[in-house]
């Protein structure tokens, strides 16, 4: 019996790869390298030292999809595969919708086809919207600003709509607030095409004198410092939630479940720059520019029903967010 992990190759997708591989379980991978490359892939091989089996196709490729199902034995499906750019999505609302909604569809139908009813999937506190409070449940009212996160949205609809159609189905969704770091092997991590959008690449690439300064997007929130908080998660802790999840669903029961992958806390920007700097004893000049269209001032998770319900709790801290993302810049 198999995992099936879409988007494999990617920044979140490989350190669950790794994960779920010291763990000793059987993973088929997909992956159409659109924002990854096969290297990834074989530096996950390298630092568990097991083998997975790969396919590259993309999901909207059905044929592709009925052929890895015919060829293994997959029991479950961590859903990652998608395209994740915030402004791109505005750019390329088509490509966005038809890439993440059409991709999700065809590939919970042949999930259907082969009767495998178990998925976790990969959404985002993007979600959430402007919330009006903070910290963030996730009984809060959903809302989205571009199609990157109405697209999120959507597939979290489409899921709990399988599960009232068929109480067989065993449904995660995992809210995501703002992954960052990457594996202390220092080999696998972000690697953003072009100029980063966030903050945390950005940064480093500050750090290693590839850009200038990191323009700080307005220092005139309702925040301590007047900079953007927001709940920054390990990767390997964010990675590790979904073995969580998978339990839950394997073990446990059939249903729909939400839960907010987070530590609860906020950090601002100033303090992930001067964190950043501290830690790693690297230099990262700033300058305070306008805010960015869209942007909120605060979002921070309420992480207590995953610690309940799927015993996550992160343990990774700011600290060794920075260090591990450093190291593995300076890797590349
Ligand atoms: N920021 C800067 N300068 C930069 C980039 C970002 O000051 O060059 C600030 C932003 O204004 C914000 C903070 O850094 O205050 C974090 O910004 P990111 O772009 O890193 O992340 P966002 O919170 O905007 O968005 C992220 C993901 C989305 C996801 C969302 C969920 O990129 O995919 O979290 O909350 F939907």
């Amino acid at each position: 019996m198999s995992i099936l992990i879409t988007g494999g190759a990617g920044f979140i997708g490989t350190h669950t790869c790794v994960e779920l591989l010291n763990k000793g379980e059987d993973l088929v991978v997909v992956d159409n390298f659109y924002n990854s490359n096969p290297q990834a892939i074989k530096n996950v091989k390298k630092i568990t030292g097991k083998e997975l089996k790969f396919y590259e196709a993309n999901i909207l490729d059905r044929g592709s999809l009925v052929k890895i199902f015919e060829e293994n034995n997959i029991e479950s499906v961590i859903h990652f595969a998608g395209l994740k750019a915030v402004g791109e999505s505005v750019q390329k609302p088509i490509e966005y919708y038809t890439n993440n909604i059409s991709g999700s569809l065809v590939l919970f139908d042949v999930m259907k086809q082969f009767n495998c009813k178990k998925v976790v999937f990969s959404s985002s506190a993007t979600v959430y919207g402007n919330p009006e409070k903070c910290p963030i449940t996730e009984d809060m009212p959903l809302s989205t600003t571009n199609p990157y996160g109405t697209s999120k949205l959507y597939i979290e609809q489409i899921l709990r709509d399988i599960y009232v159609s068929d109480k067989e189905w065993g449904i995660v969704l995992l809210r995501y607030f703002n992954p960052i770091g990457a594996h202390t092997s220092g080999l696998i991590g972000e690697v953003p095409s072009g100029i980063p959008n966030n903050i945390m690449p950005y940064i480093s690439k500050v750090a290693s004198k590839k850009l200038e300064k990191v323009n700080v997007f307005g220092d005139d929130y309702n925040t301590p410092d007047g900079t953007g908080v927001r709940d920054y998660i390990h990767v390997v802790d964010l990675a590790l939630g979904h073995l969580n999840a998978l339990d839950k669903i394997r073990k446990e029961q059939n249903g729909s479940f939400t839960y907010n992958l987070g530590t609860g806390k906020g950090y601002s920007v100033l303090d992930l720059i001067k964190t950043f700097e501290r830690v790693n004893n690297v230099e990262v000049p700033y300058e305070i520019t306008d805010r960015r269209p869209g942007d909120i001032a605060t979002c921070y998770s309420d992480p207590t029903k995953a610690e309940k319900e799927i015993g996550f709790k992160t343990v990774k801290n700011l600290e060794d967010m920075c260090r591990d993302t450093w190291n593995f810049e300076q890797n590349l």
